[in-house]
């Protein structure tokens, strides 16, 4: 049934290094790890790496932010994004950073190699300079108003109110996302990758190589005309320095997709494999990139000419996936579905996710929806239900009438010959990464042994003493059946099959081992596999997703970006749409009184006109609370409620002074209304 064993070399984008993996991410690493598993399972030498995406000027500005050092914060979020992989069961064999010593060579040999083949054009261009921090501003760390419409804070290349696009230049009173300075414009010489170079190349190399929707896009991309790509970017950048180009830094998507050799070089030398079978011209290797839609430029159309210019073998396949929604929409922060990993491991176990993807999951690059109530269902009914249940209801009868031993044949063998047949499609299906096609075909076997089973009843032949034979064979199918049903579902489910093994006592799940079936063999006690997923661990989740977008917004951290060069920018500043998302109100302090307990906090009832509040305010070393009561001050009306300990605060009141007894109620007088807004 194996081909012969193939070396098949598999990659997942490298996330950025400067935010947390959430399950979108997720769509992604559990796919290709899916993948991996199948073809380890297999017997095929397949090896899978990964690495973070260390470099770049959104990475720069956050460390410089948070007052630590580039190469601090990427340890920090290295670790951090290998615990939730491992969280998840993505087995990397190699997971590294771009910025390595390997990285740095191999970026630099590409480069030379293409600068010495005429690939590389030097020009002068000019581009909006932030003259306070001296450096060169990122299109998206510009903003100002749309040329097109004239509405404020757009980004520097493209209008979220309008859609227009265009160049930061064309803004209206643009001003700098990191200092708020006025843009100047400079001139400074870059470098080019020369892309229509390749355009034949690149022609013949997408058949065959992307699914047929990326085809269409290529296609069009071929009929835009193929630019130039700047890879070069002026000091100060987090990032390598052009060797014959001082001050002059790679760009980081030029380093980031080398950053897939560097990892697998990395592991090679662990492992004494020679990189160069890999990924020299005409290497046998296999070699497959899964990557999300947003990312597909620069792995079809960059990635290979640059692979192929420097004289590199290029991907045997390069496997494009949508985006994830969450109940039929984006995820959202303020809804509680921008759920993070660690979140997710809080309440729920990753083999619920991992299996959830599975059966959504096709070969195309549609989006894919999680929807939450779908989800415990489908989980449920499958999983737990369907698939586990099989052993449930056999192991008892082996272990307590037969001393835990299978019967030395099978009857009704027509059935399981059926189970291992469809192996076939089931293991194209994985190839394919027809994923969702798998689970449904394998549910389709344990149908047929739960049906099996409800037939067979071994409950009611186990009470007669003369029909015991026939509870061991339908029990020795029923367990036949479920080692089949598991061993299909082992890539998906990595740690229930392990338990499997453990209790059908067999050391393996290769792939064509269930052609011979276990007989005459002693399995385990047998211990639930997999409870159900319940509501409230799913409430859970949601509930402590929206906690985390308050705690963030705390730091002011933004979210992580979606796309290539759409990181957002952390600035030191917040600009007018921040401030005028600030409700202040007018109030009158109706009630001020000691909290049991808290030395520093009054609790004070604020009428708004209206509406009353609670809000604890540190404010009882400056006021009695008789002295406050009727007086108006500024409150903050819009703050998200806070849980405080000794209750919840409902905003904010505003104070000046240095502290102590010096800390004076902001109190507005003329005419002030509890109620009126400020501003
Ligand atoms: N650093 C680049 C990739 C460099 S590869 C040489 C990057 N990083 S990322 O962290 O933004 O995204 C990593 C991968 O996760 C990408 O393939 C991206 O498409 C995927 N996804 C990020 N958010 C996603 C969803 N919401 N849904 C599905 N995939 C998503 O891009
Ligand atoms: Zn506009």
């Amino acid at each position: 049934m194996t081909d012969s064993k193939r070396k098949i070399l598999v990659t997942s984008a490298l996330p950025y290094a400067n935010g947390p993996i959430h399950l979108g991410h997720l769509v992604e690493y559990i796919q290709t790890d899916i993948w991996v598993r199948f073809q380890k399972q297999r017997g095929h030498q397949c090896t899978y790496v990964c690495a973070d995406d260390a470099h770049g000027t959104p990475i720069m500005l956050k460390a410089n932010q948070l007052g630590i050092e580039p190469q601090q914060l990427i340890d920090q979020v290295s670790a951090e994004h290998q615990r939730d992989f491992s969280g998840f069961m993505v087995g990397f064999d190699n997971y590294y950073s771009t910025h390595s010593d390997e990285n740095r060579h191999f970026a630099t040999l590409i480069y030379t190699r293409l600068r010495d083949a005429g690939h590389i054009a030097r020009r002068t261009i000019t581009q909006a300079f932030d003259p306070e921090k001296q450096m060169f501003l990122p299109d998206r760390f510009i903003k100002g108003e749309c040329p097109k419409c004239g509405a404020a804070d757009q980004y520097g290349d493209s209008c979220e109110a309008c859609g227009a696009t265009y160049q930061p230049i064309e803004l209206k009173n643009a001003y700098s996302a990191i200092s708020g300075a006025k843009p100047i414009e400079k001139d400074s010489e870059h470098f080019f990758f020369k892309l229509e170079d390749f355009e034949q190349f690149l022609r013949e190399w997408v058949d065959g190589h992307v699914q047929s929707q990326m085809k269409h896009k290529l296609n069009e991309w071929f009929e835009s005309g193929l630019q130039q790509w700047d890879i070069s970017r002026d000091a100060p950048y987090w990032g390598f320095e052009i060797p014959d180009a001082p001050g002059k830094y790679f760009y980081v998507w030029l380093d980031a997709p080398i950053g897939y050799m560097a990892s697998f070089k990395n592991w090679c030398d662990k492992n004494g494999v020679d990189f160069d079978d890999y990924w020299k011209q005409g290497s046998d290797a296999e070699l497959y990139h899964f990557i999300g839609k947003d990312i597909a430029y620069f792995h079809t159309l960059f990635w290979p000419a640059e692979l192929h210019g420097a004289g590199f073998r290029t991907p045997t396949g390069v496997f494009c996936h949508g985006f994830l929604t969450v109940n039929g929409q984006k995820m959202s922060k303020s809804r509680g579905t921008f759920i993070m990993a660690e979140t997710y491991l809080k309440h729920l176990r990753p083999e619920y996710l991992r299996y959830y993807f599975a059966a959504k999951l096709g070969s195309g690059i549609d989006d894919i929806d999680l929807s939450l109530d779908d989800f415990r269902l489908r989980v449920n009914a499958d999983l737990v239900n369907k698939v586990v249940n099989i052993a449930s209801r056999c192991a008892g009868f082996i272990q307590k009438k037969f001393d835990g031993m299978l019967d030395s044949e099978l009857t009704n063998a027509a059935l399981y010959h059926e189970a291992v047949a469809a192996g076939r499609s089931i293991a194209e299906a994985y190839e394919k990464r027809e994923y969702s096609r798998a689970m449904r075909e394998i549910m389709q076997i344990a149908d047929k042994a739960n049906q099996y089973i409800d037939t067979a009843e071994p409950w009611v032949l186990a009470k007669d003493e003369s029909r015991l034979a026939e509870v061991q064979a339908c029990c020795t199918l029923g367990i036949n059946l479920f080692r089949v049903i598991v061993s299909y579902l082992a890539p998906v489910l990595p740690q229930v099959a392990e338990e499997a093994a453990a209790f059908l006592n067999i050391d393996t799940f290769a792939w064509n081992a269930v052609e011979k079936p276990l007989l005459s063999h002693k399995i385990n006690k047998f211990k639930p596999l997999m409870q159900r997923v319940e509501p409230e661990a799913i409430e859970k989740v949601i509930e402590d997703s929206k906690q985390n977008l308050q705690a963030a917004a705390a730091v002011a951290s933004p979210a992580p970006a979606k796309a290539a060069d759409a990181q957002e920018p952390i600035a030191d500043t917040i600009d007018f749409t921040d401030f005028a998302k600030v409700d202040l109100r007018v109030v009158r302090i109706a009630k001020a009184e000691h909290v049991e307990g808290a030395d520093k906090l009054l609790r004070l009832t604020l009428d708004l006109g209206g509406e009353t509040r609670n809000v604890f305010a540190g404010i009882k070393s400056a006021y009695k609370p008789e002295d406050l009561e009727g007086k108006l001050t500024v409150m903050v009306a819009n703050l998200a409620p806070r849980k405080m300990k000794f209750g919840v605060s409902e905003g904010m009141v505003l104070a000046a002074g240095p502290g102590g007894q010096d800390l004076w109620i902001l109190e507005p007088h003329e005419g002030a209304q509890p109620g009126m807004r400020i501003k």
